[in-house]
């Protein structure tokens, strides 16, 4: 069964072969903890939990070991304890992942005192590590806390941001443990290679809107997966990443900059805002093409037998921006129902493109608002690259590491 839920179509899942040690410490987020281990699991990653003896105050190690199906490790001494555990555990694994991690164990790591299993283990890891502190709102803004966490950093940990909002204890501020889904986000991008460090990505995603009257717009069936899988992706191999997307029901992927926009007007602008201060641009947006002439103020009635409306080009945006091209890399796609290479290649040329990715939208697995895709990369020269139906994730990779090429040729390497 766990097989399952690990393989997807043309997929491997981003922690497969990784193994991540949990440290979990004594606040009330430790329930949150569990979510965490499990979708770690789901991701492909092997987990160890290592517990304070205050989180087992508040989580049982059996929760953990249920979910991970192995030993939970809690004490350095006792009839329990592994001997050398407290040294070869956070040399052993990939990544260490503490959440929450609680003002204490940030202010034992800050002054290098191993005390229990967890610190001992965080003394002596040579792995990356990502601290996920959370606690309450007095003790976030305690400046010792901040200098501790500041003290960390230089020494290169990762640190999560607390988010904000009604904490277990009533305050409300900042000192929630983020989402778990993030804290995965977080992690994937402390072994991912970072490729992209230092590299601007702008990405367009989702339909627009284009507004009749104030209940009514015309608009076409993008969801944005693919470009808030590209924005995604980006992210995680290092890049800085804003995506400007039209009206999508999806999450905001961690780490990454969105801009919400309506319409294709409103698109423009923002791509045009942004554009020059950018290493690359992909249009993975599914731009209206007409807008009504008129926006009625008041909702149109029926009554008539028939009606018609007056539709006005929208601007093509890619085309304008060629105009602002200097040494981006620009990347557009081609939502297409017949005649697919021929049509890429003929946007490819006319927007003035460094290379394009083609989908046909007829299929049932590909294109709108499904989780794969399967697509043809053509570049300016060279053959199509027709790639099999893989994840829109997976997609995003391919396209990722072409881009990367492409900047690498130019002498700007991440
Ligand atoms: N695009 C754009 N501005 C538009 C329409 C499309 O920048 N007004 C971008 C899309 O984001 C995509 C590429 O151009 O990257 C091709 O979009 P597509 O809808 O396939 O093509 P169109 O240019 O609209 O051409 P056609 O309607 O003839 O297929």
């Amino acid at each position: 069964m766990a097989e399952k839920t690990k393989i997807k179509i043309g997929s491997v899942p981003i922690f497969s072969g990784k193994r991540i040690l949990l440290g979990v410490t004594g606040g009330i987020a430790a329930y949150k903890a569990a979510e965490l281990a499990r979708r770690l699991i789901c991701a492909g990653a092997q987990v160890k939990v290592v517990m304070t003896k205050a989180a087992t105050e508040f989580v049982t190690p059996l929760t953990f070991q249920a979910l991970t199906g192995e030993k939970v490790a809690t004490a350095m001494f006792g009839p329990e304890a592994e001997p050398l555990e407290h040294v070869s555990l956070g040399q052993e694994v990939d990544a260490i992942v503490v959440a929450p991690a609680t003002a204490n164990i940030i202010g034992k790591m800050a002054a290098g005192l191993g005390d229990d299993l967890l610190s001992t283990i965080l003394l002596a890891a040579t792995r990356p590590v990502l601290l996920c502190p959370a606690m309450n709102v007095a003790m976030w803004a305690n400046p010792v806390v901040q200098e501790n966490l500041d003290r960390l950093q230089a020494r290169g940990l990762q640190v999560m941001e607390p988010e904000a909002g009604e904490l277990a204890c009533g305050a409300v501020g900042l000192g929630r443990l983020p989402e778990p889904e993030d804290i995965v986000e977080a992690a994937a991008r402390l072994l991912s290679p970072q490729d992209f460090s230092g590299i601007r990505v702008l990405v367009t995603a989702g339909p627009t809107h284009e507004d009749c009257d104030p209940v009514r717009f015309l608009t076409n069936r993008s969801s944005g997966k693919m470009g808030f899988a590209l924005a995604k992706v980006a992210w995680r191999r290092g890049a800085e990443v804003c995506l400007i997307s039209g009206p999508s029901h999806l999450r905001t992927p961690y780490g990454v900059e969105r801009v919400s926009v309506r319409s294709a007007q409103e698109m423009l602008v923002a791509v045009q805002d942004r554009f020059v201060a950018a290493d690359a641009l992909i249009m993975a947006a599914a731009v209206g093409d007409y807008r009504p002439v008129n926006c009625e103020l008041k909702k149109i009635k029926r009554g008539r037998n028939e009606a018609q409306m007056q539709l006005a080009q929208n601007p093509d945006i890619l085309g304008e921006i060629s105009r602002l091209k200097d040494k981006q890399v620009v990347v557009g796609f081609a939502a297409e129902t017949h005649d697919l290479e021929a049509e890429a290649r003929r946007k490819l040329e006319q927007k003035n493109l460094d290379f394009i990715v083609a989908n046909d939208v007829t299929r049932k697995d590909a294109g709108f608002a499904v989780d794969t895709n399967q697509v043809t990369i053509l570049s300016r020269k060279g053959e199509p690259l027709r790639l099999p139906l893989l994840s829109k994730e997976e997609v995003a990779e391919r396209i990722l590491d072409r881009v990367v090429d492409l900047l690498a040729a130019q002498g700007r390497e991440g």
